[in-house]
């Protein structure tokens, strides 16, 4: 199976809609994600499996720091290493923009997704609490301690 990770486009909002429901119980509307796709502050990246849509992610730049969003692999292709290319690729092309430190929220039940992060260099800072709805659940904050310029996910 070969997988192709790209720069999202509009023609690809219908079907990260469609995932993203599947996937999140609060989710994105293809509206929200049209807007962002027209800011020059954001970018996001699709994977793709044999052409299906695998998962996708995205990040909001301010400055030299960006915020990490939408991270979503198809349940069928997990634990396949998707979603650490993807968001090494989308950090890397970030560090071409002048980012130099990454920052997102994550479920603090989300072991999962708080593992992967780690893994790419983030560290939790701090709890937001109740910050999730549906069900209800505190946010864990993550940074990549980046202010030197060198990756922090090396
Ligand atoms: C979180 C998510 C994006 C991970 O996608 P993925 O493509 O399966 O992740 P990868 O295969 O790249 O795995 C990277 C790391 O994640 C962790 N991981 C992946 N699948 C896992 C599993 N089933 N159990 C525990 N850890 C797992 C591992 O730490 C893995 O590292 P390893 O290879 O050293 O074991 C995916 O599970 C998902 O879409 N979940 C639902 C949406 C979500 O929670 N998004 C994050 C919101 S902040």
């Amino acid at each position: 199976m070969e997988i192709i990770i790209e720069k999202m486009g509009m023609s690809d909002v219908p079907r990260v809609t469609e995932l993203e429901r599947q996937i999140f119980s609060m989710p994105w509307s293809a509206q929200s994600f049209e807007t962002s796709l027209r800011s020059k502050d954001v970018l996001y990246l699709t994977a793709k499996a044999d052409g299906a849509l695998a998962g996708y992610c995205g990040f909001f730049q301010s400055f030299d720091e960006a915020d990490i969003m939408n991270v979503a692999v198809r349940e069928k292709f997990r634990g396949q290493g998707i979603a650490y290319r993807m968001l090494r690729e989308l950090m890397e092309l970030g560090r071409d923009r002048g980012i130099l430190r990454y920052t997102l929220e994550v479920r603090a039940g989300n072991k999962t997704a708080i593992h992967l992060y780690e893994k790419l260099g983030f560290k939790s800072v701090g709890i937001r609490k109740g910050f999730y709805e549906k069900p209800r659940e505190d946010a864990v904050i993550m940074w990549t301690n980046d202010r030197t310029g060198e990756s922090g996910y090396c």
